[in-house]
């Protein structure tokens, strides 16, 4: 266990060093608020009243059906409490992390909102507008059943800030089995290979590569992907430590992979989001997607079987890993309310009822196997060997600004295609991040 995250740690403390280093100093919570600042793990009774308002950005299949499955767990708990299933649509938070961080400084915070163990935290000024859980993850004995080596990505200046539910791959492949059956192709496992079964499949007037940029990340995403391959599990968590340089050729070779990649792409790519693009597989016009496990919930929440699931080309014994936490506003109005509901989100019980419909695995290590499908039960044994490397388009590799401008670089050369230009901003905002020179 401590082999799996000890890496994607390593080079997440130094880029906090950094960070902690250039940041203005946190906002004190004022001794006046002891209450606030460690809030005690209490539970309501299950005669509770009053509310409970939850953020997210889960509203696809799948990833609302597994927040779903804990919100009924939770009303049976305590049924006289009412549940705000506060959402706002986007996938990976486009559009929701705007929103919160209105509500936050705006003094209207959601009780527990969605949020990325990792840097994402950096945004939400945590000092100032979310409460630390170290007491809630003492009385729960969290400290046992979540891997250490994760527990250590959820501390942000020495606090917990969030629980965590999940643990999600970004770097699989999803095909069509029946289309690769019927064309004899198997799934590629190298970059050659990938564009050898994309020409087969052009050619028989399938869309070899299903793709959706509508919400702006997952240009981003499938490019993350395509440097772990082209990197390898070092070299690119280095892009993030300052250890590895944009100016590498590697990554001028990754950017023209990507580059040849949208040449197999669905044009219809800049309308769709990725559930979108998922759907060009449910109905046999397309044969590969990029994107990470979700998606598995969402073709669960579609009844669709006929998919197949691969490492993406390049990156087999490589795990791209992001897990979703669930944090505590300062200033909750349902306090007691807001305490069981995370106290059910870091129990077995919770995460075993929202993660196979999610498409994620427990980020606790005793939850049954047996509960999850063929597909999360190899994430279970790749999360166990493989090495692990930070998600960057999904808050565990760097500041939310540096993501920010790493994704509008990728949306710019989606259009213009300018690898030198590219690569040269993508150096630079390294350099403006501070962690390259
Ligand atoms: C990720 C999030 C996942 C899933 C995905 C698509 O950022 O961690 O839980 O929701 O976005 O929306």
């Amino acid at each position: 266990m401590s082999r799996k995250m000890f890496s994607l740690i390593s080079a997440l403390a130094i880029v906090v060093l950094i960070l902690t280093a250039c940041a203005p100093a946190a906002t004190p919570v004022p001794p006046t608020q002891p209450s606030a600042q460690q809030p005690a793990a209490t539970q309501p009774p299950a005669a509770a009243k009053g509310k409970l308002e939850m953020f997210s950005w889960w509203t696809a299949g799948g990833e609302a059906d597994g927040l779903n499955a804990m919100f009924d767990l939770y009303k049976k708990a305590y049924p006289k409490v009412e549940i705000i299933n506060a959402t706002v649509a986007g996938g990976a938070g486009t559009n929701a992390k705007a929103v919160l961080a209105t509500r936050l400084t705006g003094g209207d915070p959601p009780d527990a909102f969605q949020l990325h163990a990792g840097l994402e935290v950096e945004k939400y000024e945590p000092a100032k507008y979310l409460q630390p859980l170290d007491s809630l993850y003492t009385s729960q004995g969290w400290d046992k059943v979540f891997p250490k080596d994760l527990i250590s990505l959820l501390k942000y200046q020495d606090h917990f800030w969030g629980v965590p539910v999940n643990i999600h791959r970004a770097n699989v492949l999803w095909y069509n089995k029946k289309v690769f059956d019927d064309n004899g192709l198997k799934p590629p496992t190298t970059w050659d290979e990938f564009f050898k079964v994309a020409d087969a499949l052009k050619a028989k007037g399938i869309v070899p590569l299903v793709i959706g940029t509508k919400e702006g990340w997952e240009a981003g995403h499938t490019f993350e992907t395509v440097l772990i391959s082209t990197l390898g599990a070092d070299g690119y968590k280095g892009l993030w430590t300052g250890k590895t340089q944009w100016t590498d050729p590697k990554v001028a070779d990754a950017l023209n992979t990507y580059k040849k990649m949208m040449t197999y792409a669905n044009t219809d790519y800049s309308a769709l989001t990725w559930d979108g693009a998922a759907q060009y597989l449910v109905d046999g016009k397309g044969a590969m997607h990029i994107m990470g496990d979700w998606t598995d919930g969402w073709f669960i929440s579609k009844k669709y079987t006929g998919y197949g699931y691969a490492p993406v080309p390049g990156t087999a014994g490589v795990f791209d890993a992001l897990s979703d936490s669930f944090a505590a506003a300062k200033g909750a109005k349902n306090q007691d309310n807001l305490m069981a509901w995370l106290a059910l989100a870091g129990s077995k019980a919770g995460q075993e009822a929202f993660n196979p419909k999610k498409g994620s695995i427990c980020a606790r290590t005793d939850c049954d196997p047996k509960l999850f499908d063929d597909y999360l039960q190899s994430a279970m044994k790749d999360w166990s060997s493989n090495a692990i490397v930070p998600s960057v388009v999904h808050g565990a590799a760097a500041v939310e600004k540096w993501a920010t401008v790493y994704k509008d670089i990728l949306n710019t050369f989606a259009t213009k295609g300018d690898v030198a230009a590219a690569q040269k901003s993508l150096q630079q905002s390294c350099v403006d991040n501070g962690v390259c020179k």
